[in-house]
């Protein structure tokens, strides 16, 4: 037996066990599809979907991506194919799946968030809800709740309380909450969503930005602004993760600007449990393979067996 195979990678969400702590991030992965043949999505530590909201949204107009230094802005506005087509033709596919497979959840209402959570709920093959109430490119919903606590709180009631009744295993999947840093005090608002009864929380979602066309004299993005995402938000997402992992006692899972295992490493020595890759899966799919051989290489350096641990280094 190696070094390799006495260390342990698996990490606890609520119920949820994951093999590893290197996830894709929502948006950045479609549903898996589209990726398979790129890299083995089996051996992910979990898939977080594109967005799914009640009904069908076609996004914002372009354009909706725009080069930025260190990273990019995309105000694709949630564009997906809704919930009934998520159901009949992604989660098929997503079933098949070695790791374990959290849909992301979107909507402009209260009432659509209940009704997708309560609808997935009667539908095998899902291992969580990532709740994103932090999106910045919709003019209705999203990131709306994630800056007001109180709606916070009972959004996430309402939630879990939905998620407790469905049938079976549904009603263990834990709720993660997806939070926005673009706000004042992110504390206030992980205490929010942790006294709503939330799982885990998942830091960061990208933050507005605008980037003008001088010669145009027009932003670039239709929309004006949009979701700053890649390496430039990286010690955003490290401070973040560093505040709200000691704000709160549920396990917070790190993302933003993620493109090598250092970065990774960052964020569980500031205290996150897991890790998404996004913006950088773009350029090079093979990323978040990458990130977690890098972690286990930096365990086997520093004599760490269990990578819950990693955290008690800093
Ligand atoms: C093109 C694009 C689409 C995204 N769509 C979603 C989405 O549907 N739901 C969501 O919660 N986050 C979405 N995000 C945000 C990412 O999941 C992530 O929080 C953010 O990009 C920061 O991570 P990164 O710098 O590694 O990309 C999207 C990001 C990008 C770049």
């Amino acid at each position: 037996m190696t070094q390799t195979d006495k260390l342990d990678l698996s990490v606890q969400i609520g119920s949820l066990t994951l093999p590893n702590p290197v996830g894709v991030a929502s948006g950045t992965f479609g549903y898996g599809e589209e990726y398979a043949p790129l890299l083995d999505v089996n051996t992910l530590g979990a898939l977080y979907t594109k967005a799914v909201t009640l009904e069908p949204r076609a996004g914002n107009p372009a354009p909706r991506l725009a080069d930025t230094p260190a990273g990019m802005l995309n105000s694709i506005g949630l564009a997906n194919p809704g919930m009934e087509a998520f159901i009949t033709d992604k989660l098929p596919f997503l079933r098949t799946l070695g790791c374990p497979v959290i849909v992301n959840v979107a909507g402009s209402t209260e009432d659509d968030y209940a009704l997708v959570v309560e609808r997935l709920g009667s539908e095998d093959g899902l291992g969580g809800y990532e709740i994103n109430i932090s999106c910045p490119n919709v003019a209705h919903g999203g990131m709306a709740f994630g800056t007001d606590p109180a709606l916070v709180e009972r959004l996430v009631k309402r939630l879990v309380s939905i998620r407790d009744r469905a049938p079976g295993a549904a009603s263990r999947r834990p709720v993660i909450v997806k939070l926005s840093p673009n706000v004042t005090d992110i504390g206030l608002i992980a205490r929010a969503a942790e006294a709503g009864g939330a799982d885990a929380l998942s830091c960061i979602n990208t933050l507005v930005g605008m980037v003008i066309d001088t010669k145009r004299k027009r932003p670039v993005l239709a929309r004006g602004t949009g979701g700053l995402s890649g390496p430039a938000v990286l010690p955003v997402g490290v401070a973040v993760v560093y505040k709200v992992s000691r704000a709160v006692a549920i396990p917070v899972i790190g993302l933003g600007g993620i493109s090598c295992a250092d970065d990774a490493l960052q964020y569980l020595l500031a205290g996150a449990v897991a890790v998404q890759v996004g913006t950088a899966i773009f350029s090079r799919p093979e990323t978040p393979l990458e990130v977690l051989g890098g972690i286990r290489d930096f365990m086997e350096r520093e004599g760490v067996s269990e990578v819950r641990c990693i955290r008690e280094l800093l």
